[in-house]
């Protein structure tokens, strides 16, 4: 089995995640702020706040942004659902806007026409590591005066007309799942230059304690949403790597671009001009004369062969409970609809060999083959 992604870990993330163990120090340690800083300076922002996931930072940056039931946040349904849970953990309002075809974001030309009287914040994604339009998300936002939440949880070690993801937004966050280009096991990191943000996120993410209070005074109804001194210390290493990372996943991108360059079947994925891509995944699309039961049988038969894959993103607003909440159906962002059912994202990770791009593009092949003859 060729598998979809895998952390790239090694004896020196081990032998810092064993250090912690001697040190005892398991938890609100040193290797928290360590992190912290580590990912705050490589991205060039002020403060840094490690919590327990991506999506309990996304949330944390709602909540300390005073967003309130009935908000309205403008977002893409072209995402992970971390994106739209966080808008309603915060019992505020997703309202969806269409995507760009060929970055896969949010459309920005399309935000103004959402904005109503509720609209509290903007939350663009930096999808599959593609920073394109995250500019002009900001130069919208800043004339209608509302803060952007940056879900970056895609994104760690892009640069964007010379911006590095994460310094985008008024608030940013990123995840640190296994398959992210800088894994802590789990965990997340909001980034901000707002001191007061700060505080009430860290507050938020230990149960409400106060800034100098004692163990047992709490200021405000807070979560634990604290990160391990061991994934901070796992972070800290793979922190130190973030531009191998790029250069590594840059490189078997590229591979798969070269190999796949004339399969008039597919459409590739495209960096955008002025910056340089750390990508997240690698995510290939039907052309236009092919449907879902074609994606779906592509699908099922690239498993079969060996070679993990995944329907990267099915549409946010026809997951049942949102589009029953929020009468959304199909249709209702076409663009969205139609790249949803057409998307396949093949293994990507730092250390895929050469060969193995080779079968996974060799099986691809075969399996449209055997499309073509349905
Ligand atoms: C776009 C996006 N937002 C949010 C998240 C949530 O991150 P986590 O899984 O760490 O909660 C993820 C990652 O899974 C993601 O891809």
């Amino acid at each position: 089995m060729i598998h979809l992604s895998r952390p790239d870990i090694t004896e020196k993330e081990i032998s810092a995640v064993v250090d912690v163990l001697k040190s005892l120090s398991l938890s609100l340690g040193p290797k928290v702020p360590e992190f912290e800083n580590a990912i705050a300076k490589y991205v060039g922002r002020k403060y840094g706040v490690a919590v327990n996931s991506g999506t309990t930072a996304l949330y944390l940056c709602l909540e300390a942004m005073g967003i309130k039931e009935g908000d309205e946040i403008i977002t893409t349904p072209f995402t992970f659902i971390a994106s739209t849970n966080c808008i309603l953990m915060a019992r505020a309002k997703p309202v969806y806007v269409d995507i760009d075809p060929v970055s896969l974001n949010l459309d920005p030309e399309r935000i103004e026409a959402a904005i109503t009287p509720r609209t509290k914040a903007i939350l663009p994604v930096v999808v599959f590591g593609n920073a394109w339009g995250l500019d002009r998300v900001v130069e919208i936002a800043k004339k209608h005066n509302l803060p952007v939440l940056e879900d970056s949880c895609e994104g760690l070690g892009t640069i964007y007309k010379g911006k590095k993801v994460g310094s985008f937004g008024t608030m940013s966050c990123f995840g640190f799942y296994p398959n992210k280009q800088v894994t802590t096991g789990e965990g997340g990191m909001i980034l901000t230059d707002d001191a007061n943000l700060v505080d009430i996120c860290v507050s938020l993410r230990n149960q409400g304690r106060g800034k100098g209070g004692g163990w047992l005074a709490h200021e405000r109804l807070g979560y634990n949403f604290r990160l391990p001194d061991i994934n901070c210390a796992l972070g800290v290493v793979q922190a130190s790597r973030i531009d191998e990372f790029r250069e590594k996943r840059s490189k078997v991108a590229h591979t798969y671009l070269r190999l796949l360059a004339d399969e008039k079947r597919i459409i590739l994925p495209t960096e955008p001009e002025n910056g340089q891509m750390s990508w997240f995944v690698f995510v290939i699309r039907l052309a236009q004369k092919y449907q879902q039961k074609h994606r779906d049988h592509l699908l099922k038969s690239m498993v079969e062969k060996g070679v993990q894959v995944s329907n990267y993103f099915p549409p946010v607003h026809l997951q049942p409970f949102i589009a029953q909440q929020f009468g959304c159906k199909l249709g209702d962002f076409p663009i969205t609809d139609a790249v949803c059912q057409r998307t396949m994202a093949i293994p990507f990770h730092n250390n895929l060999p050469e060969s193995d791009a080779k079968i996974v593009v060799d099986t691809l092949k075969k399996c449209l083959d055997e499309l073509d003859r349905l």
